[in-house]
């Protein structure tokens, strides 16, 4: 099966992309996970300046699915430039960067210091808060847009908006990205979500709500998906939501997605990648498909009268 597939300016080698945040900085998982099955490797969300996170505790499991609240710690551009960046050659993957801000200036800063270092893309990360509104930018069509189009300013890289399924409505938000200047979008980022143990009364994590993945979820990205691909066909999407298996690729895949990203799944199953490739190929023999490309938006629907 060929595996290859396009996405707006990039051509990618695999559909799977390595999800930011669970694959670590990239250059540590780079020793442990099966790299050459994917297309792309997303780095964790870089901000300005040093991001703390969130005190423990930060990760809770739910049913089968996780909730997480990391408050997405990182060390700030200056030290991921000197510690990260200069490894990402040797990840054997192609990487691209991931940054967030407080404001869209801030996207635009790191963007632009982020961009002479060697990664493939950048993905802006649009789910944290608007310091200017207290929204999460992601929730707002108008302020993704700005976000997007000052990091379209600062840089000439290929440039993937993140989406939030929490958004009311993900293809306005979508549509107003790609009008800002975004070559494709990741669909989606977690949803919100909270759990209290009934023995402690305490919640499951130090910041009561934060981002379900897993699992769980895979409905509601798959939704999503749909929703942006039938407002804006010609949108390069990459799903993202509850991928475990060969078969969950094939499902985004024919949402109309071009690429598909794996989180959660590594914290199980690092080198979850080959298993989910073998799979899809298994499915490519049985059901006569010799090119990933052929399965995008290649969905059926029950009536033909619409
Ligand atoms: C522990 C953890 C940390 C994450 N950190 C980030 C992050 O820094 N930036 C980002 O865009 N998404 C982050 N995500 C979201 C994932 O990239 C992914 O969009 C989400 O988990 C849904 O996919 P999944 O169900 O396959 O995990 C994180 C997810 C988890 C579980």
């Amino acid at each position: 099966m060929d595996l290859t597939t396009r996405l707006g300016p990039l051509t990618l080698r695999s559909p799977l992309v390595a999800a930011s945040g669970t694959v670590g900085s990239v250059v540590d998982f780079a020793a442990v996970g099966a790299f050459a099955h994917y297309g792309a490797a997303v780095a964790k969300s870089v901000s300005e300046d040093p991001w703390p996170g969130r005190p423990a505790p930060r990760l809770y499991p739910v049913g089968s699915g996780m909730l997480n609240g990391i408050g997405i710690q990182n060390p700030g551009i200056a030290a991921w430039l000197e510690t990260v960046a200069p490894r990402l050659p040797g990840a054997g993957v192609p990487v691209w960067g991931s940054v967030v801000g407080r404001t869209a200036a801030e996207f635009g800063r790191v963007a632009a210091a982020m961009s002479g270092c060697g990664v493939a893309a950048i993905e802006v990360n649009l789910s944290c808060p608007n310091v200017a509104g207290g929204v999460v930018f992601a929730l707002d069509p108008a302020a993704s847009a700005e976000v997007v189009a000052a990091v379209r300013a600062a840089t000439a890289l290929p440039l993937g908006a993140k989406l939030s399924p929490n958004a009311a409505d993900i293809a306005g938000v979508a549509a107003a990205v790609a009008a800002a200047g975004a070559d494709f979008v990741v669909v989606a980022n977690t949803v919100l979500g909270a759990a209290i143990d009934p023995g402690t009364r305490r919640p499951g994590l130090s910041g009561v709500v934060g981002g379900y993945s897993g699992a769980p979820i895979k409905p509601i990205a798959l939704r999503a998906v749909l929703e942006v691909r039938r407002a804006l066909p010609e949108l390069p999407i990459v799903g993202c939501g509850g991928v475990r298996c060969g078969a969950d690729v094939v499902e985004f895949l024919l949402a109309g997605a071009q690429a598909v990203a794996l989180g959660t799944v590594h914290f199980t199953e690092t080198r979850a990648a080959g298993r989910i490739i073998r799979e899809l190929r298994r499915y490519g023999r049985r059901h006569g498909v010799d090119r990933v490309a052929d399965l995008i938006g290649a969905w059926i629907p029950w009536t033909t009268d619409g």
